[in-house]
């Protein structure tokens, strides 16, 4: 096979640079180990900052996120079993959108068939070989091999990448791990609360969002090695309530449970030659302030101008400026995400003086203009164009 772009990766970057390519002409193919049921049922984050909604505004109606999504105007911040608001709307004039990933990714898998996007499920990639004529080295579903012959390569196949390892070494990066995952769970049941709930607790963290009228989604601060199953419902829920004090959830059947691990991550290279990263393959950030999904459309955004001005007119400056460029927002991100699960999880080792001086970090965010102002900006997110 050759194209112009070989895009290893059907997430969210992925799906997005191959239209934000074809809008320019820019013909790519992209391929995905896993089927297209897969990709459209695993359950990831809910939240998409602004940028994110108007940048799918431009697949045109099959972009569901401003019609089956929910506009949200601002989070809740709990602690000491108060509530305090962060209204986005009043601080920053922004907004960000609850719509969950796995429905982004089913629009634009429907928009980019409909636009005859060359598009592989089940074409797992064993290999980048870069060079003037860079070559992805797959195999289909029943191990026949696929040569992908392209001008550029991007690898936007998340963080256990192949494409890194022809960019920045297997494991080249600056790394963090965290001591406390997060135990989410699905819900039927009516929504607790209008807002996303943020709750610092004694007992940890929780989160409370949603999904739609009748299903919701929380999480709960827990061990890393958590046994999903070693809870019965009724477990679940109280350790759920006890840590979200002045709100009665409204309970109702668990039909899913996962953890998730706590990382950040950073690769050192993001280009070499003719091979980007992008997204988790360049980064990983912990869950909490939901930038995943977020930072991985702002990457594919500069990518795909650089990409716009080397293939059509042999210009080359926006590439070679592409990992200093990514790297501003990327490092505010991962600083974004360290600093809201810092200030919001209690740390297994946390001593009486660490738990007063959290409580101190949320109450001076939350009594100032300016630090409500600040958590507002980086949540709803930073404009694309910076
Ligand atoms: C959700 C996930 C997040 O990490 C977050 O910060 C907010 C919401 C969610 O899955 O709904």
């Amino acid at each position: 096979v050759r194209t112009r772009v070989a895009i290893i990766g059907a997430g969210p970057a992925g799906l997005m640079l191959s239209h934000l390519l074809a809008q320019s002409g820019i013909e790519s193919v992209v391929i995905d180990q896993r089927t297209r049921d897969e990709i459209e049922s695993t359950i990831r984050a809910g939240i998409l900052e602004q940028g994110t909604v108007e940048l799918l505004d431009t697949i045109g109606p099959a972009s569901r996120a401003r019609t089956v999504g929910h506009r949200h105007d601002g989070i809740e911040l709990r602690f000491e079993g108060e509530g305090h608001r962060i209204d986005f709307a009043d601080s920053v004039g922004r907004a960000v959108w609850l719509y969950p990933q796995h429905e982004v990714l089913k629009d634009l898998i429907a928009a980019r068939l409909a636009a005859g996007q060359d598009l592989r499920f089940g074409v797992t990639a064993d290999g980048v070989d870069d060079g003037d004529r860079p070559r992805v080295l797959a195999r289909d579903a029943d191990g026949v091999p696929v040569e992908i012959e392209a001008d550029f390569v991007v690898g936007s196949d998340g963080s256990r990448s192949v494409a890194r390892a022809a960019v920045a070494g297997a494991r080249n990066g600056s790394f963090r791990e965290y001591p406390f995952a997060w135990f989410g769970i699905l819900c039927e049941a009516p929504p607790s609360s209008e807002e996303l709930i943020y709750s610092n607790s004694p007992d940890g963290f929780a989160l409370v969002s949603q999904r739609s009228a009748t299903v919701q989604r929380m999480y709960f601060q827990c061990d890393p090695d958590t046994d999903t199953a070693a809870f019965s419902e009724e477990q679940l829920w109280d350790e759920l309530q006890k840590r979200v004090p002045g709100t009665t959830l409204r309970q109702g059947p668990i039909f899913q449970r996962d953890v998730l691990r706590f990382r950040s991550f950073v690769a050192n290279e993001l280009r070499r030659g003719r091979v980007a990263l992008v997204g988790d393959a360049a980064h990983t950030v912990p869950p909490t302030g939901a930038k995943g999904m977020n930072l991985a459309i702002a990457d594919v955004r500069l990518l795909a101008a650089a990409l716009r001005a080397f293939l059509l007119e042999g210009d080359e400056r926006l590439l070679d400026a592409y990992p200093d460029t990514a790297s501003r927002r990327i490092w505010k991100a991962q600083h974004f995400s360290w600093w809201m699960t810092s200030m919001l999880h209690v740390a297994p080792d946390a001593t009486a003086f660490d738990r007063r001086r959290q409580l101190g970090e949320l109450r001076s965010v939350v009594e100032s203009e300016h630090g409500r102002a600040y958590l507002a900006e980086a949540y709803c997110g930073w404009p694309l164009d910076a």
